[in-house]
């Protein structure tokens, strides 16, 4: 990093985050020379749309579509990266950083999938990636990992990734509304991903999980090795069934370490109402982390929109206006060096279960579906069913919910792929996982 009193920024992406950081920028300036020491300066912009109207006016400073008035400009000793997607960003930042800029991403996507050989990259060219905002929006989670956490093991994070989804899955509990209304909702407020369905089928809290993991136990965890669910398939019913008994369901992101192996998993959950994880709605994020010193620490707050992630693109830009984030970095990549921690077959992760099924209301279905997981070994907790309407020729269907005692994911799997086959199942079969 140059010594220059001035810090010159570029802003690549001028979209609900960029718009943001832009915003801080501007309405900031004192006291953000105050806290770095530097006198922060906006000095170009990339988007990709040049004519667009934006929320945020830039003045005399160049706006460009071409990632090249960045990086062949000699002045520019930072480039902001929020941008989505993961092909062109990979491309964008790795010439960031060969031109010998820094940078700073809240791409999780892009960190999920190269960022391995991106901080190599960066540590080869001596340069620093930041990534805060990457993570459960304004909750600064990285820096706790990568800082105050580092003396610690850590032995579990319980986490809520996800701001969409748990929007989502708040909204149609409290307010009765339905699933695609509440979407549009989370869209309009600038939660969700450019295409939400990242938010919803789990990949954007499996990309952020994995993140969080590599950081916590040097283990790189690709999706397809997380038991990976999304909410896509739950219904109202569900969530109205889960609090009576006494349950929230939360997107759950869980990454444990159990007998010197690591459960990593992102389903939908059933979490005691009453616990933390259980109270947190609207598009909060929580992370629940335990370390075999500190014990079990809580953060949570806005885990997505503007302002929020926004924070924590700012509070990497004055780290690195101070120093502290090169030095931070230095740390991260001698972790990378650390000895992986095994990982758990998806198949021998023990929990309790929520199972719902839709069935034709006639004779033996109950007894056929309880056959079937008494042979795979799988107990039942309990039962229930709401009384159906009296129909003579019993085409009407009925709403089973069972919970079981402890059992593996393997034999749940193969209980699911028989009952599949029974020819009085209707519609979607749900699993839920419960975390007491
Ligand atoms: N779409 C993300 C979410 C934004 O809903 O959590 C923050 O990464």
């Amino acid at each position: 990093m140059t010594q220059n009193p001035d810090l010159n920024i570029a802003l690549i992406g001028c979209g609900t985050v960029g718009t943001g950081v832009a915003k801080i920028l501007q309405s900031s300036r004192e006291s953000l020379r105050q806290r770095s020491g530097r006198s922060m300066q906006l000095r170009r912009v990339v988007v990709k749309n040049v004519a667009k109207q934006r929320d945020v006016d830039f003045g005399g400073i160049p706006v460009s579509n071409d990632i090249r008035t960045v990086t062949d400009d000699p002045d520019i000793h930072l480039a902001i990266y929020v941008v989505g997607g993961i092909s062109w960003a990979r491309e964008d930042v790795t010439r960031l950083l060969q031109s010998g800029k820094d940078v700073i991403t809240a791409n999780k996507a892009l960190l999920y999938a190269h960022g391995a050989e991106l901080f190599a990259l960066a540590g080869t060219m001596n340069r620093t990636i930041c990534f805060e905002a990457a993570v459960a929006g304004g909750i600064p989670i990285i820096s706790a990992v990568n800082t105050a956490l580092t003396a610690n093991r850590i032995l579990s994070i319980e986490a809520i990734l996800n701001g969409t989804s748990n929007f989502i899955l708040t909204r149609m509990l409290d307010r009765r509304e339905p699933y695609d209304a509440v979407l549009a909702e989370a869209q309009a407020r600038g939660y969700a991903e450019a295409d939400p369905a990242m938010d919803v089928d789990g990949t954007d809290a499996a990309q952020k999980l994995s993140i969080l993991t590599q950081l916590a136990y040097g283990t790189r965890v690709p999706l397809e090795d997380i038991v990976r669910q999304g909410i896509q398939q739950i219904e109202l019913l569900d969530l109205l069934v889960a609090a009576e008994l006494g349950y929230r369901v939360k997107l759950l992101a869980t990454s444990r370490l159990a007998k010197e192996r690591l459960e990593v998993s992102v389903q939908p959950t059933l979490v005691r109402a009453d616990r933390a994880i259980g109270m947190t709605s609207g598009a909060d994020n929580i992370v629940s982390i335990e370390g075999d010193a500190a014990g079990l620490l809580r953060f949570s707050g806005a885990g997505a929109g503007q302002m929020p992630t926004a924070s924590a693109v700012m509070a990497d830009v004055i780290d690195y206006a101070t120093g502290r984030a090169a030095i931070t970095f230095q740390s991260i990549l001698r972790l990378q060096g650390q000895k992986p921690i095994p990982l758990q077959p998806q198949e021998e992760l023990s929990r309790r279960y929520y199972l719902r099924f839709t069935v034709a209301d006639q004779p033996h279905v109950l007894a056929d579906i309880a056959d079937i997981l008494g042979r795979n070994e799988i107990s039942i907790s309990s039962v229930r069913q709401d009384e159906t309407a009296d129909i003579e020729d019993e085409s009407g269907v009925a709403r089973l919910v069972i919970m079981t005692h402890r059992t593996t994911e393997g034999r749940l799997r193969n209980a699911d792929r028989e009952i599949a086959e029974l020819s009085s199942i209707r519609g979607d079969r749900i699993r839920m996982p419960i975390a007491d």
